[in-house]
């Protein structure tokens, strides 16, 4: 559950805002960026139709972190370090530096997307793969680093209205015709209640009608990229993602 950290320290309650909703977006990154390296490795050399499908996610979920971690430096890092200095003197260093590994592998990965998009060869799936596996490996770290360190901060220290604002800009990354598919991906790991919370927010019929249609479009989805309508959830990643797809490819 996500009501507080290891350490026991809220995450949501009387006086608190309700940061909950970043872990359930930090398990879409851990879970999908995960088990990308699968995915290009199972793809067969040269079929530029699987390359260009597994391309698009690939490049769909480093767009959005990218976005992701934008908007956290611009909405909250930037008012936390405003408002508790000292709190954050010990993690100043840490976080930026590991912002600064993610955004270097970030724009690693783009490049080899890229090329990889291009040749549809298995050298350069395999290069883009490998650098997919250390943006993950940097990534964990970081988002373990800011759930146990910077939520509890958050949810004492920023406001309702600015973690609204940061919400609907990170729902805003999502392109309009994948809103069901990015409600499925929160679905299906996401604790209920928080997903509940968000969903009291919109009109009844849509309210009603999103769950059911969100876990179908990313029953599919993940049927399609992953080989099947229940990938590997992100608490059970640390098993090496390539052992989960044969060289076969996965079939779409
Ligand atoms: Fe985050």
């Amino acid at each position: 559950m996500t009501s507080q950290t290891a350490d026991g320290r809220q995450l949501h309650g009387p006086g608190l805002t309700d940061v909950r909703m970043m872990k359930v977006v930090h398990d879409n990154f851990r879970r999908e960026l995960g088990l990308s390296p699968a995915a290009i490795r199972g793809t067969v050399a040269g079929d530029k139709r699987r390359t260009r499908q597994v391309a698009e996610h690939v490049g769909l979920f480093l767009a959005l972190l990218h976005h992701h971690h934008t908007i956290e430096d611009d909405l909250l890092w930037a008012a936390l370090l405003e408002r508790v200095p000292q709190e954050l003197a010990p993690l100043v260093h840490v976080m930026e530096s590991q912002h600064e590994t993610v955004a270097g592998l970030l724009e690693q990965s783009n490049a080899a997307l890229d090329t990889w998009r291009t040749t549809a060869s298995s050298r350069d799936g395999e290069a883009l793969a490998q650098v997919l596996t250390e943006l993950c490996t940097a990534l964990v770290e970081h988002l373990q680093a800011e759930e146990t360190h910077l939520l509890p901060l958050m949810a004492q220290h920023i406001t309702v209205a600015e973690w609204a604002e940061f919400t609907a800009q990170g729902m805003s990354s999502i392109p309009r015709r994948k809103m069901s598919l990015g409600f499925g991906m929160m679905l299906y790991e996401g604790d209920p209640e928080v997903i509940g919370l968000e969903l009291a927010n919109l009109p009844a019929p849509v309210r009603r009608l999103l769950p059911p249609l969100g876990r179908r479009s990313f029953r599919r989805y993940a049927r399609r990229i992953h080989g099947t309508g229940t990938p590997m959830r992100s608490t059970d990643l640390a098993v090496p993602a390539a052992n989960h797809v044969t060289d076969q490819g996965v079939s779409s």
